[in-house]
Order: C-alpha cells, then structure tokens, then sequence
C-alpha cells in the first residue's frame, strides 16, 4: 500500500471505510486531494473536511458505459430526460460518469444530424462521454467523420443489426468493423436479426395479437442468438475487438462465451432488466405491459438465474442501465406524439399503440447500482469486488479509462460511492430524480443504498439530495488503448481491413 504523502493537507478524508476495489476489500482511510485519491492507508494526517465512513462500504463511483440521454430521434422527438434531470439520477444512485450516444439518421452526415448534441450535453453534473452510432456508413462518414470523432476522444461505435432506421447490413457492418480497427476504436452491437423480427411482427398482427407481451413473442432469443454469433463471427472476420450489448439470454451469452474460448476479443454486457424483471412485467394488466417493453425483449423468469450463472463465470462482465427516457403517460401510450413509436403498428380497440409500436427502453440509470448491489451482493450472489468490476471497473477497462475511472487508487479521480449496507428501502418513482413518470421497479425492497456519493473529490450527493450543479460534468476524451488491439489472426494471413479503401 503506498505511504501517505505528507505535503500538504488532503482536501477530504473518507475515514474507515471498508473499501472495495476490482480485486479485494480492506479497511482503510482514503484521502482526497485536487479531486483526486491522494493516499490510501490507515492513520491518515487530517484533512480539510472529513467523512466517518465506519460501518460503510467504499466503492469506485459507477461508470454507466450504456445510458441513452436527450438523444433526439429523426421524426423530432427527443428522449424525456435532459442532461441535468439524468445526471442527477445518475449521481443519486452513485454513477459518477456515463458514456451515451450521439446519433446518426440514415442519409444525413454525423455533423448534421443532431447539432448541438455535444453543446447540450456540457449541462451534465456527471462526467461523459459518447459512443457514435453509426447508420449510415458512407465513404464521407467512415474516412472522414469518423476520424475525426476518435481523434476527439469519441473512441467507440455502436452499430445496430436490427431496428428499421438505424440497422446496417452485413456488409455495411464489416466497413464499419474495418474503419474501427484502422482507427483502434471498439465497437458496439446491438444483436437482433431484423428479417426474423419482421416476419414474426407481421404474423402476430394478422393474428391479431397486439398486447406488450407479445413484443417478446417477436423476438424470441433465437433471433438475438443468431444476430450475436454473426456480430462475432463478422468481428472474427476482420479482427476487430467487440462488445455485444444487452445480453438477454443464456444463448447468447454462449456465443460470446465459445468464441472468448477460441481467442476471439468479444466481451458481454447485460441489464438490471434482464437479471430481475421477465416476461411478466411484459404481461401486466391494463398496458402496464409497456413499461416493461425493451429490445432484446425480457425473458421467461427462469433466464434470468442463468444471466447471473453468466455473471458468476465471466462471460458477461458489464451491467450497465441502457437508460431509455420514454414516460409511460407519453411515449408508451402515445408513441405518435414522442416522434419515437416504431411505425407500422396497427390500431388497438381501446386505443393503446399495438407492442410494435412502444417505443423500446426502460429507465434505469438511479437504479442500476442499487439493483446490483441489493439483488447481488445483499443476497450473496456476487462479492464486492465482482460488484465494482460490474458496476465500473471492467467498463474503465474496456472503454480506455483505466486507472482514471473505476478504481481506488492513488491517482486516480476521486470517484467514490459510501453505501450503507444496511439501508432498508423500497424503490419509488417519486423518489427518484430522473424525469420519467415511472420505474419498472416500483414497491420493490432493496438492501443497501449509496449514503454519500463523491465526484472528482466533491460530495455530489449528500442524504439523498444532489448537490453537484449542472454543467459540473466533464467531457472524458478517451485516447488510444491496448484492449482494442487486434489480435493478429486473419483468415489466410490475409488482413483485408489493413488495405485502404479505394476512392
Ligand atoms: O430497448 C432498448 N434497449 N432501447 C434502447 C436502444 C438500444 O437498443 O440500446
Ligand atoms: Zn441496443
Ligand atoms: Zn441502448
């Protein structure tokens, strides 16, 4: 442990807590100086301010690397939570930073698709950054935007392999695959087969099976098995290293898992959603069905013991929230006035939106460490350490922010979350920061909640209130790191994404 240093007085000491890292638990004081760890030991020297962390847990401040914020849509509806609303929900549920998306719209260039996206996003009171989505992935798009995107510190890409407006082909795919490993950027997959999901939306329909519930009947986990293994097998193709999004179900998690076996850099991200909530939300009375609808859809409750079987071996090393800001009064029951229903969607007699018309998503960004920490750790299915690894660590890794964020360590940003381990809570909406009418985890009692939370040395969140201003966030660049590095086997020996595009 290294010796604490005795300059100058430490800005704050967490004194006492038991800490937590990626690796192990220890009591320890923490000392805090220009927003940074400072020291860590026992006896530290007084600080300026002091916290008594006795009988608290200390862990890294979440790292959401999955929340969908302000992001407009094409048709001119913007997702109901500004940066300043799901910011504060972010930071009460002790997430210090977030990475969201900057959106493209097929036949638009990035830099004309959302202006002002970025500028808005300085309201923050958490750190971002972004990932691109890319829709659209022209010659202009690939050699030009794109470069300079990852130049900026926007180092990651998130393609869709489903969702009328924004999938891509297989084709499209690979160039896409091709520019990330040129640029050394990750990319991101949305896994769903677009044709299977179509077939099936249009046979429910004629059949006349319109309710919530049957958004899962339309995308069963065969269709999202079949999208992960060619995501991966396409990965494989060009070598490029890849994280598959939103694991719903035990099959897919396999596909990643047989090709992590065979050397393939392919990594696994699940939800809260999918580790507590099944095909029952999705069957609730009087449409109340809706606000559980998400893609890939909620599972039969059984899965979801396997997702934590999943999380327990490895496979899937990140959850994150895919925060989605769609209310239920609004854009569930009403997806014309959101400018974010999915179209095509026949009319119900009492008026509700047919389920291919919900907008997809859930809200979740205040709850997701909650929800792990009481659902893992309170009832003994995952450790400490494998909490922060979930929750921050391995996202720092894989996003190119290790040693900044998702750590307690000396040097690092002074992230840090004090739980009370014993705090006895029921979720309620209103109690909550975000700016959606409901939480699909309404009444649910949950064991451990984030006391004090701290950002970049400063106590954000204090008691439950939010003390952090808008526009206290700051931008994470991230900037060139090992884990994107390609892994050298090609078919053949032939590297097809190492030739240059012909103009
Ligand atoms: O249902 C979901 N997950 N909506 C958000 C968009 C996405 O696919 O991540
Ligand atoms: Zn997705
Ligand atoms: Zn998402």
């Amino acid at each position: 442990m290294p010796p604490a240093s005795h300059d100058r007085d430490f800005d704050l000491v967490v004194r006492g807590g038991l800490l937590a890292t990626a690796a192990e638990t220890f009591e320890a004081d923490l000392a805090i100086r220009d927003g940074r760890i400072a020291a860590i030991g026992r006896a530290l020297r007084p600080g300026a301010e002091e916290i008594d962390a006795k009988g608290l847990v200390v862990t890294p401040g979440g790292l959401d690397p999955h929340c969908h914020i302000e992001e407009p849509s094409e048709a001119g509806g913007v997702q109901e939570e500004s940066f300043a609303s799901g910011s504060a929900a972010a930071l009460a549920g002790g997430t210090t930073s977030f990475i969201c998306f900057v959106p493209q719209w097929k036949g638009h260039p990035i830099a004309r698709t959302a202006p002002g996206y970025e500028a808005r996003a300085r309201a923050s009171r958490a750190d971002y950054g972004f990932h691109q989505i890319i829709t659209d992935p022209t010659p202009e798009v690939l050699e030009r935007e794109v470069p300079a995107l990852v130049a900026r510190g926007i180092r990651s890409l998130k393609v869709f392999l489903t969702y009328d407006p924004l999938r891509l082909t297989d084709g499209q795919y690979l160039e896409v695959l091709a520019t990330a490993r040129r640029l050394g950027a990750l990319v991101t997959v949305h896994c769903e087969n677009f044709d299977a999901i179509g077939w099936r939306i249009r046979a429910l329909l004629a059949a006349g099976l319109t309710d919530p519930l049957q958004h899962a009947w339309a995308r069963p986990p065969v269709v999202e098995r079949e999208a992960t293994h060619r995501a991966i097998a396409l990965a494989e193709l060009v070598d490029q290293p890849i994280q598959i999004f939103h694991v719903s179900c035990d099959e897919a998690a396999e596909e990643i898992a047989r090709a992590r076996a065979r050397g393939v850099k392919v990594w696994g991200e699940t939800c809260p959603q999918y580790l507590t909530l099944s095909t029952e939300d999705l069957a609730r009375p009087d449409f109340e069905g809706a606000k559980a609808v998400c893609s890939p859809a909620l599972r039969a409750p059984a899965e979801r013991e396997r997702i934590w079987a999943r999380i327990a071996d490895g496979t899937l090393d990140i959850v994150s929230s895919d925060h989605c800001g769609f209310s239920f009064a609004t854009a569930k029951r009403d997806p014309g006035s959101s400018g974010y229903g999915q179209g095509g969607a026949e009319a119900r007699p009492d008026g509700m939106p047919a389920f291919n018309a919900i907008p997809n998503g859930v809200p979740g960004i205040e709850t997701r460490l909650p929800l792990l920490f009481s659902e893992g750790v309170s009832k003994g299915r995952i450790d400490l350490p494998t909490f922060v690894r979930l929750t921050s660590a391995n996202a720092a890794r894989l996003f190119g922010l290790a040693g900044r964020k998702g750590t307690l360590a000396p040097g690092a940003d002074a992230d840090l979350v004090l739980w009370d381990p014993s705090a006895e809570r029921r979720i309620r909406n209103a109690a909550l920061h975000h700016a959606i009418d409901y939480t699909p985890w309404e009444g649910l009692a949950v064991t451990g909640w984030p006391a004090t939370v701290i950002r970049r040395g400063e106590v954000a969140v204090r008691d439950g209130a939010v003390l952090a201003e808008p526009g206290s966030g700051r931008f994470l660049a991230r900037g060139p790191y090992p884990l994107v590095r390609p892994t050298g086997r090609v078919p053949d020996g032939f590297d097809a994404a190492a030739v240059p595009p012909r103009s």
